[in-house]
């Protein structure tokens, strides 16, 4: 009897619930006489996600495909209403000129209970605004400069790892190879340890690297569209392991760099400035301005949650960058000649490999861009309003709260704007095709006052690895390695499934 009536309330409350996500939180679309993309109760429109059958950024870019023609859609993220922008001027409003209704992204941050999600990328408001503000000077071109050295001996050491395997022309997977590559460096740079993950593949280091992008496509939903219900249950992002090792490792750091007066090019360095002045010493004295003097410092937890987010930024998106990288070339052995040539002529004008010699390397830049368009490592962009707007030039009148996506996956593969969008060609990036382009039909670091904080860094690091393996080795196709691709469903940054086996050997 009892059973039967427990049964009885589940299936009255499961009716319940799904009414109200039909007739009232569903509505939302429908009731502003705005097209939408039927969804699916409990997931909305994100079910093929969540089930793990597509990854994000495939999810939105086939519904780009489909309905772009609509210039912004509606579509629903778990129970909350979300407008897909598919127009380049619309991208715009939001990005940039409107900027002011759209400051955060609406993903999940909650220091009280997860002090390691304090960090600028996912911070909101005026918090992220004086963060931003403290770490810009941190990426200029001076300070990246000076942190070459740190590139330039991870890089000696990555293909010196790879000789013995070029030698016997032996298969290797190249996105494990890459990311322990990119853990050494950003490890280096943020955190001033030096990781050792190119020569023992399954240290510490490299373990909680890869628990930190472990497969987890539920949470990573909610924690892209529906932090609110982590926030309700008080529930941490982070896992408690990942958490205590970054943290305590950062802390011991800085109680050696203080205690010892160490003092060394990188990240941290720049970090502890924030700690015990307020502010990054500039590159040029003078212009450290009258508000530098009375700044804010950062706590212990705040700075070591910016070394965080260097750490999750930097390894896994750069590290993705070089490894399609390498495939395209491995497929197009007559692009690959292209830029090992480029790669000789300029280590030889400059004598080495340093900073000048990278930047006049103009084909390998084309090369990377050609990269991203075509695998944009952050395949969509999330910004929530903020500001009740209507949208200019639309009917549209988005209300404080409504999350917004942008589908870069699906603009960087949309045949309108890259005739042929599955071949590689890097000339898309000759200055001629880049200036007949819109300017935000390419957006592999995102746009705006929120565009991505490292993509200097981001770009050079992806260089250093890949010239230091191009100009001794070569890279082609093996059987193992399917084409076209297919990607790994659970990231939030566009993976290939499986790996990719290139055949290496000395040139
Ligand atoms: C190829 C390498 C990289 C790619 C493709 C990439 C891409 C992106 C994208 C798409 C965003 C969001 C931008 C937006 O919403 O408009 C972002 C933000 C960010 N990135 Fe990167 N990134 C790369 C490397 C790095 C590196 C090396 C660092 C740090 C060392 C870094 C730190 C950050 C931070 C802190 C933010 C948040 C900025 C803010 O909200 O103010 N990224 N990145």
């Amino acid at each position: 009897m009892l059973v039967a009536e427990l049964i009885g309330i589940l299936i009255v409350a499961l009716s319940v619930v799904y009414i109200y996500y039909k007739y009232v939180l569903f509505n939302f679309w429908r009731k502003k006489g705005v097209f939408y993309v039927e969804p699916l109760v409990p997931a909305g429109n994100l079910t093929a996600f969540v089930t793990g059958k597509l990854s994000v950024g495939e999810l939105f870019r086939d519904a780009y495909l489909k309905y772009k023609h609509h210039r912004a859609f509606g579509m629903y993220t778990f129970f909350k209403p979300n407008l897909v922008i598919a127009d380049l001027d619309l991208i715009r409003t939001v990005l940039t000129k409107d900027f002011g209704s759209f400051h955060d992204r609406g993903m999940y941050c909650n220091e009280k209970i997860d002090p390691l999600s304090g960090h600028l990328f996912l911070l909101p408001g005026k918090k992220w605004r004086n963060l931003r503000v403290k770490l810009t000077p941190t990426f200029t071109s001076g300070k990246i400069k000076q942190m070459f050295m740190i590139l330039k001996e991870c890089s000696e050491e990555f293909a010196k790892s790879l000789e013995s395997k070029a030698q016997t022309k032996d298969c290797i997977e190249i996105k494990d190879i890459f990311a322990r590559y990119s853990t050494d460096i950003i490890m280096s740079a943020a955190f001033g340890i030096k990781s050792d993950c190119i020569s023992q593949p399954d240290n510490e280091f490299r373990y909680w690297g890869k628990k930190v992008f472990e497969e987890k496509p539920f949470w990573n939903a909610i924690l892209m569209f529906a932090p609110q219900v982590m926030d309700f249950f008080s529930i941490p992002f982070n896992d408690r392991g990942v958490s205590n090792f970054f943290t305590k490792m950062f802390r011991d750091n800085v109680e050696y760099r203080q205690t010892h007066n160490v003092i060394r090019h990188d990240f941290m360095n720049l970090l502890i400035q924030l700690m015990e002045k307020g502010y990054v010493e500039p590159d040029d004295e003078k212009d450290i301005n009258n508000e530098s003097s009375t700044a804010t410092k950062l706590t212990i937890l705040e700075a070591a949650a910016q070394a965080y987010v260097f750490f999750l930024a930097g390894f896994e998106t750069s590290s993705t960058t070089a490894t399609y990288c390498l495939y395209e070339l491995a497929q197009n052995q007559d692009l690959q000649n292209k830029v090992c040539k480029e790669i000789d002529e300029m280590l030889k004008k400059h004598g080495e490999l340093n900073y000048n010699a990278v930047n006049d390397m103009t084909y390998l830049h084309k090369v990377i861009n050609e990269t991203m368009r075509k695998y944009p490592p952050v395949p969509v962009l999330n910004r929530v309003c903020t500001k009740n707007i209507k949208l200019p030039t639309t009917n549209i009148h988005v209300p404080e709260g409504t999350l917004i996506t942008i589908p870069v996956f699906g603009l960087h593969r949309d045949p309108s704007i890259y005739p042929d969008p599955d071949k590689f060609d890097p000339e898309r990036f000759n200055a001629d095709k880049v200036a007949a382009r819109h300017p935000y039909a390419y957006l592999p670091f995102g746009e705006g006052p929120r565009v991505c904080i490292g993509t200097r860094f981001g770009y050079i690091q992806t260089k250093v690895g890949l010239i230091s393996l191009l100009s001794k080795f070569k890279f082609t196709l093996h059987p193992q390695t399917p084409v076209p691709l297919s990607f790994e469903e659970a990231p939030i940054v566009l993976t290939a499934k499986g790996g990719i086996n290139l055949t290496i050997e000395l040139r």
